[in-house]
């Protein structure tokens, strides 16, 4: 069955907790889907997961790639951004499987495309903003 937590966030300062509670939830799956509007805080969230796994990596959105890689104490984290993604060729091209079955963080921004190519657990998060206030969802898949 999958399960669902809610969570408020009215400031910057709540998102280190947040992303800790992202990381501990659920058994750990390390595919995580983030879904949410231009300028939801995608990318932010990201940037705070990384930070809780302990990397010191610098951090950047994958602007001009599909995926960036950094690296924390206990490996990989690989942060996509499929939103300039034409097809789900160019996933495969990419060597998406082989991603998704590296056991290392996986974690996407617009994940429309990937999400029916996973076939293990995953987490997957929506962001709602309304009036600057986010609406976390958290939800095991
Ligand atoms: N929880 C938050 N509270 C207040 N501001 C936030 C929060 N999260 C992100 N922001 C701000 O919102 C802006 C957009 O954030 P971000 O780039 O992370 O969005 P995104 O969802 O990745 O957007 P895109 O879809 O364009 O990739 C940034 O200026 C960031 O500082
Ligand atoms: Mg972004």
């Amino acid at each position: 069955m999958n399960s669902t937590l809610d969570i408020k966030v009215q400031d910057q300062s709540e998102l280190p907790g947040l992303a800790e509670s992202i990381l501990r939830l659920y058994k750990n799956p390390k595919i995580i889907l983030i879904y949410g509007p231009m300028g939801a805080g995608k990318t932010t969230l990201i940037k705070e997961i990384c930070r809780s796994l302990g990397s010191s990596d610098s951090f950047s959105s994958p602007t001009f790639s599909i995926v960036n890689e950094y690296s924390y104490p206990n490996g990989k984290i690989f942060h996509f951004d499929l939103y300039r993604l034409k097809n789900a060729e160019e996933l495969l091209d990419l060597g998406i499987e082989e991603y998704l079955h590296s056991d290392q963080y996986c974690i996407f921004e617009w994940p429309e495309m990937v999400e029916n190519m996973i076939n293990i657990n995953y987490k997957k998060i929506e962001i709602e903003v309304n009036e600057n206030i986010r609406y976390i969802r958290i939800i095991k898949k």
